[in-house]
């Protein structure tokens, strides 16, 4: 397994350019189910979570073939319904194909994805809302089976406002009979992305960005060929190395309407903040400012960034207060960054931060994809020697994260074992 080693302590300079948002091409790249014809997307995050959504698609019978950041999928001849156990474990998102295989082939059978290092992670609502647009699901044998004559529209109300639920909802209302409204959904940009692509397919989406969305249903859908959107997670934690190790760091091809929330509180921790077009410029000289920080859905301050604010959090001035309301169980980079000095308590889903001055380099494992981010930030900036192991986390979600560092001047190597 690789391991990554970081000597910490340089400020970084540069630009980087961001890749394509890998929880925006998950859904892009599944709702290709949708169409028989060749649907082609660029900006492709090279992630292993691209992979595994590839490995799914082809399992289910698409053809696909991926050169640099261009996939294209042909799932004309599909000739499977079931996502198994050995695909979805690999992967959670892997629950969107539900939507997806209901509306085009009228039955799915999809392996539950069970618990994660972040928290339960419950699927009921995706369940729920097949069944109001009247699938019946049965839960057997550790899969999720699930079977529609036809898919008809209904009203669907989202107890919690779910990116996943309301992403599987979408795709399957776009080719269900009649006029589906989800109450309460996620108003994430990956939703309106999705909506986007599924509007360049052919249907009617009305309202994505909004927690009202409108799915008015079409017969059949097109292919369609369409670029990702920028990771506004990739630009937020380039943005924190920024302000960490007292750079100055240009941001660009991101879309600063994504990131508004990261924005505001590096201005508050002290960081100068210059917004572009398409580009974001953050740069800072002193030691930052300690600043609260909740966790809410868009637009609000997302889950994804908060394991690296809070290794700002650890070096400012001051203490802060950051609460958890997404996942029940994302802390665990805590412990690891107390190995290296960091001052955290942690009390229910609240972690009381008090800055040091420095932290130490040690030997530390990934144990989730963004609490590794948390653990390469907190490298940067540490006393000596981080080694980070068990990296296949970053590898899931971050392209190219230790080149991209290593160009703006970190002293950041990746080793086989
Ligand atoms: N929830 C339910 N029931 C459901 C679905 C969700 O109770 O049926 C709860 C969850 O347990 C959680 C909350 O609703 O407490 C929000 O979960 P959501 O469904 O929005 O999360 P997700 O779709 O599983 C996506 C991202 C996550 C990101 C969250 C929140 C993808 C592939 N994953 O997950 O990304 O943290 O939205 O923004 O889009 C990551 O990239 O590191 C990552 C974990």
């Amino acid at each position: 397994m690789d391991k990554i080693l970081i000597e910490g302590g340089r400020s970084l300079q540069g630009s980087i350019s961001v890749s394509g948002s890998k929880n925006a091409a998950l859904p892009i790249l599944v709702s290709s189910l949708l169409t028989d014809g060749m649907s082609e997307y660029e900006h492709v995050p090279q992630l292993r979570d691209i992979q595994s959504t590839i490995d799914l698609l082809m399992h289910l019978g698409a053809r696909v073939s991926r050169r640099a950041g261009r996939v294209c999928i042909d799932a004309g001849g599909l000739d499977s319904h079931e996502a198994p156990y050995d695909l979805v474990r690999r992967m959670r998102a892997s629950i969107l194909v539900l939507g997806p295989l209901l509306a085009r082939l009228k039955k799915a059978r999809v392996s539950l994805p069970g618990g994660c290092a972040i928290g339960a992670r419950p699927i009921n609502l995706h369940l729920k809302g097949m069944e109001r647009l009247g699938a019946t699901i049965e839960l057997k044998h550790g899969y999720v089976e699930a079977r529609a004559k036809q898919l008809r529209g209904a009203e669907i109300y989202f107890d919690v406002a779910t990116v996943g639920g309301t992403e599987n909802l979408m795709m399957a209302a776009s080719l269900a009979e009649g006029q589906t409204i989800l109450r309460n959904a996620a108003r994430e940009p990956e939703i309106t992305a999705l909506a986007d692509v599924l509007n360049a397919m052919g249907a009617d989406v009305q309202g994505a960005g909004s927690s009202v969305i409108t799915i008015n249903g079409v017969e059949a859908l097109m292919p369609a060929k369409t670029p990702i959107i920028p990771d506004r997670i990739e630009a937020g934690t380039f943005m924190v190395a920024a302000a960490l190790t007292g750079g100055d760091i240009r941001v660009e091809n991101c879309e600063p309407e994504h990131l508004g929330a990261s924005i505001n509180k590096l201005r508050l921790a002290g960081a100068e903040v210059t917004v572009g077009n398409r580009s974001i410029q953050v740069s800072s000289t002193g030691r930052p400012t300690g600043v609260d920080i909740k966790t809410q859905p868009f637009p609000g301050f997302p889950t994804d960034m908060q394991a690296q604010f809070m290794v700002l959090m650890a070096l400012a001035e001051g203490q802060s207060l950051i609460s958890e309301n997404i996942f029940e169980n994302r802390f665990i980079h805590v412990s690891e960054l107390k190995r290296m000095g960091a001052d955290i308590t942690i009390n229910g889903n609240t972690a009381m931060v008090r800055g040091v001055g420095k932290l130490s380099g040690a030997p530390v494992m990934a144990t989730d994809l963004r609490a590794s981010a948390s653990l390469v930030l907190a490298g940067l900036v540490a006393d000596g020697t981080t080694e980070i192991s068990r990296i296949y986390h970053l590898d899931r979600g971050y392209e190219a994260l230790e080149e991209k560092f290593f160009q703006l001047g970190a002293a950041i190597k990746r080793v086989k074992e």
